[in-house]
């Protein structure tokens, strides 16, 4: 693991311990993004993607009013070598915060998002009521040059405050999937992500 990482591994770890989420810029690289947003992976966008819903199986719901992305599951055995390269880095992360915050994370599950323009999630918490496999919720936005001006924030609520978040290219952020109601908020250009959860079960169980 070369140093830039393990720094970046730390100062994830000190800010989940700390105040329950961190943000870390540069996790992937310019070049790391631009080969995730120009492969098959993203080129067709929303003409691929699925409307997303909300809630599990049986209770599984499509609802424009309370979420408008559209998400595709990443199916790590297959994945493209450009997002193998992140998901290569989600590994590490797991093996990372296992060891410095006794955790037991065994897996993760991830989609890329597409929020089409004025699309939003309105405030949720990201564990669902019968299943609490979902520890963390890791994000990685894929935008080049955004601008605070075209909106699109991550808005994470804390007790006392919010804070908001830019989907700026490369920029990664990791907050406890039990604990922070968050929210997206509408921006007046497409914004694309790797959404995903670590679990501290296999996906799929
Ligand atoms: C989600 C979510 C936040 C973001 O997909 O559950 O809250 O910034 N995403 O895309
Ligand atoms: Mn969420």
């Amino acid at each position: 693991m070369d140093a830039v990482f393990e720094q970046q591994l730390n100062r994830l770890a000190d800010g989940l311990a700390d105040q329950g989420y961190a943000i870390i810029d540069s996790f992937l690289s310019d070049e790391q993004v631009s080969a995730i947003v120009s492969s098959d992976g993203f080129k067709n966008g929303l003409l691929q993607f699925k409307k997303a819903g909300i809630g599990k199986q049986h209770d599984k719901q499509i609802n424009e009013s309370i979420r408008g992305d559209y998400i595709e599951w990443i199916e790590p055995a297959s994945a493209l070598p450009s997002v193998g390269v992140y998901l290569h880095k989600l590994d590490e992360l797991i093996q990372f915060v296992n060891r410095s915050l006794y955790l037991s994370l065994k897996d993760y599950e991830v989609h890329q998002t597409i929020y089409p323009i004025g699309s939003f999630y309105k405030r949720h918490l990201d564990q669902f009521k019968k299943d609490d496999k979902r520890k963390l919720s890791v994000i990685c936005y894929l935008n080049q040059n955004w601008q605070t001006k075209e909106g699109g924030q991550l808005r994470i609520y804390m007790e006392t405050k919010s804070m908001d978040v830019f989907p700026v290219a490369g920029r990664l952020v990791c907050f406890r999937s039990d604990l922070l109601e968050h929210e997206v908020l509408p921006a007046t250009r497409e914004r694309l992500s790797i959404t995903g959860w670590l679990l501290d079960r296999p996906a799929g169980t």
